[in-house]
This record gives C-alpha cells, structure tokens and sequence, in this order.
C-alpha cells in the first residue's frame, strides 16, 4: 500500500463506508473529460460523472480559465452585506432558463442544503401568511433528497436513515407509480397510486406545507423512473390542494434526462426549485433554491420578524458562482443538449441490445441515464453480487457503482463514441463474468 493510502487510512472518514471491510479507495491524481486517472497510471471511464455532478466533462478547459480568472479577482467575500457580479449574473442565467416566475435565487453549498432552504422556506411561507396549521412535508416512497435532517425526512421512506427516525420531522410518503420498458401494468399502477394520493391529499392536505418530488427520476433509491403524465397528476394535484411544490431538480437538472430540467418534460411550474450538482459542472460545492417571485413577496415586512432566518458562510462563493455561470453559457456555445440527445439515441440502441440478457430486468433509460435491475440478485443495497459487479467494472477500467440490483450508466456529455462503446461492452461483460 503506498504512503498515501497508509495516511488515507489513518486519517479519513470516507462517506457511506465500513472502513472495517471496505477494500481501499483509489488514488485519482487527474481527470481528463470523460476519464480518471489513478496513481498507477489506470485510465477509469467515469461513467457516473462522479456523483452525477460532471456534465462537461472533467477539467474542461474554459472552466478552468474561468475559476482562474475568478481567483485572480477575489476568492471569497461574506454575502451578507455584500454582493458581487458571479453570483448576481449566475442567478440572472438561471431565471432566465427557468419557467415563469421562479427568478429568486437563494445560494448555499449542496443538494441538501438546498432542499433544507427549501424546506424553512415552505414552512415559514405559510407561518409568514398566518396559516400556522401547515407543518408537515409530502415526499414520494423511496424518496432521497440529501443527507441533513430535513433532508433526511423527506427520504426517510428510502430505508437509508431507519436509525434517526427520532430526529426527523413529519413527513408522509406519496406511491410512487415506477415503470420501465415494456411495463405493461404501468397504468393500472398510475391509477392506483393517483387514487392513493387522493385519499392522503383530502385528509392531509389542509396540513401540508409542501410536496417534494425527485422529478421523472428517483436517483439514489436505484434509478427509478415515472412517466411525466404521472408525475404532471400528481403535482397539480397537490397544487389543487393548495400545497408547494418543490422540485428537487439536484440529480435531474442541467441535461440529465434530455432537456435542461426534468419540469421542461412536463410543463409544470413549481413553486421552489432546488439546484445543485451539475450546476459547478462538479467543479465546486455550489446549491441554489430558487423561488417564485410571489414566494419571496411573502417575505417581505417592516421588521426582521418576516426574513428568511437562514444562510452559510460560504454562500454564493465568487468562484463557485464564476465557474456555475461559464458552464452556463458553454450549454449554448457547445451546443450541449445536442450531445445529450446523441447520446440519448446511443443509449436507445444499447439497451436494445442489453435487454434481453437474463440478467437484466426492468431496462430504463431517461436522457444520459441508462439503467436496469440485476435479475436474478438480492434486492439489498449492498448485495454481494452488485458490489462484484463494481469491482468487476473498476478493475476493468470502469467507474460504474450499482445502487443495491440497479447497474446504470450516466456518462459526462463530452464523452466520445468510442468511449461509449467502451461502456456499453464493458457493461454486457462484467454481466456475463458474474455467471463466468
Ligand atoms: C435528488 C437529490 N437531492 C439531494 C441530494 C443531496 O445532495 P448532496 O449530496 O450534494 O448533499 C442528492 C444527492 O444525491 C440527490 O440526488
């Protein structure tokens, strides 16, 4: 083991890990588009964009000169008090690709922190109108929306969280009607999940501050995806029912499932939008919450009473906000959501190709995201086989980490037709070597 790792391993705290089982993690010294690049020279195809976050690709030479430029300006400036020219145009940038009347932008540091703002925003919107009664949150089973305690809540269906259930605030959990290619009782499933949600709406309702939604897609439970028209049911309902909603657009925005934002596939405007990822294009910890102007109108008054009690020290960091606005702009220089419908078409194909292999069950695919279920394979979270499957990947050059049985793909948008190739042999094979 070298030196570093010695030090990794007497220092570090990994996330989601058993440091007592967990093999070492890999020492990346680059990146290069669509690659990693380990200590010993291995190439890595990063074909979950690490963490869903790189959707340019890895050190991308336009926001690298504008992070430098940035830092040759000012790195850091308190945003009490203060303001300065990224942050303010990066928020003009995204109202303007925004539907409608979402144009107020609140910044903080990642998807949690987003959807905490989100949720204290909600709350205190109806406290603020004096309609004191709604607390509680809606959220969709299997819900994931970050790792805080609000956040937590939201997700505590997903089965991460069981042992803070104490902690948590009131949140009840919403069907969620799943489907995949070829599912042929995805109506019936819609149905029953929309007269399910009627019944909770009608007693519920009148309580409820907000619905969440991961929209069309439900990342982190294993790539699950709905149809838009159920989705479409589903938020005009709660908006009938007087209730916010909130799209945690954290996974989806900024390309993933084809269009900019995953609320483009349904034209539907929430009352809260909550960014974060992509939006860096995985260059920096960068999050925003971004409200209906008649949201923010009702945070308005005389004294401190009615303000949103609520920031982070490094809110709308210069460089973040520099870097977010470069990747911004290059979607239109680079014509990037054409990438992404090829390779949205590249991704048909393979899954043609992919479906009928007995080990895959339930094909998917939204945008840049290709997935399936492993047939044949425990459903838990860290079944063996799907932790096979990874290193199997990994030690082909492969960064594909299952979530439980669901493998998928979501590949950085620069990513090259040979490299695709790569991936989708690469998948097919480490499949075939599980049964080898
Ligand atoms: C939909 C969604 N919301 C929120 C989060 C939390 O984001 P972060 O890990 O940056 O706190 C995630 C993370 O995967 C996510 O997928």
């Amino acid at each position: 083991m070298s030196d570093l790792l010695q030090t990794d391993r007497q220092h570090i705290w990994h996330p989601y890990t058993q440091h007592a089982t967990e093999q070492a993690p890999v020492v990346i010294t680059h990146a290069r588009g669509a690659s990693l690049v380990s200590d010993d020279g291995q190439e890595i195809l990063d074909l979950i964009s690490s963490w869903w976050t790189c959707v340019h690709g890895h050190a991308h030479p336009e926001l690298n000169a504008a992070l430098t430029k940035q830092a040759g300006l000012m790195e850091h400036v308190m945003f009490g008090g203060f303001t300065h020219a990224p942050a303010i145009r990066l928020a003009e940038g995204l109202s303007a690709i925004l539907p409608g009347n979402l144009s107020r932008v609140f910044y903080s540091d990642n998807g949690s922190t987003a959807v905490e703002v989100a949720i204290k925003l909600a709350y205190q919107y109806w406290r603020n109108r004096g309609e004191e009664k709604r607390t509680s949150f809606l959220a969709f089973e299997g819900a994931y929306h970050g790792d805080t305690l609000g956040a937590m809540s939201l997700g505590h269906s997903c089965g991460f969280f069981n042992l803070f259930e104490g902690l948590m605030c009131e949140v009840r959990a919403l069907p969620f009607a799943a489907t995949f290619e070829g599912d042929e009782a995805v109506e019936e499933v819609e149905a029953e999940a929309l007269s399910a949600i009627d019944g909770i709406l009608a007693e519920h309702g009148q309580k409820t501050a907000a619905l969440i939604v991961e929209p069309l897609m439900q990342g982190a439970i294993g790539m699950r995806l709905c149809r838009p028209a159920f989705l479409k049911a589903v938020v005009e309902r709660a908006h009938a029912a007087g209730l916010l909603v909130i799209f945690d657009e954290v996974a989806t925005g900024f390309g993933r499932t084809g269009k900019m934002f995953a609320l483009d596939h349904i034209g539907f405007e929430p009352d809260l939008v909550c960014l974060s990822k992509g939006l860096t294009s995985g260059y920096m910890p960068l999050a925003a919450t971004v409200a209906r102007e008649d949201i923010f109108q009702e945070f308005l008054g005389e004294d401190f009473e009615k303000a949103l009690p609520h920031g982070h020290t490094f809110t709308a960091n210069p460089l973040a906000c520099a870097v977010a606005l470069r990747s911004l702009e290059l979607f239109g220089e680079e014509k990037t959501l054409e990438r992404v419908a090829h390779i949205t078409g590249r991704h048909e194909m393979a899954l043609t190709a992919l479906k009928d292999h007995k080990r895959v069950s339930r094909p998917r695919r939204l945008g840049t995201l290709l997935a399936f279920d492993l047939a044949g394979s425990g459903d838990g979270y860290k079944s063996d086989e799907s932790l096979q499957l990874r290193d199997w990947y990994l030690a082909h050059g492969l960064n594909i980490r299952p979530l439980g049985p669901s493998v998928y793909l979501m590949p950085p948008y620069c990513i090259s037709e040979s490299e695709l190739d790569r991936a989708y042999d690469g998948l097919l094979d480490g499949l075939s070597a599980l049964d080898g």
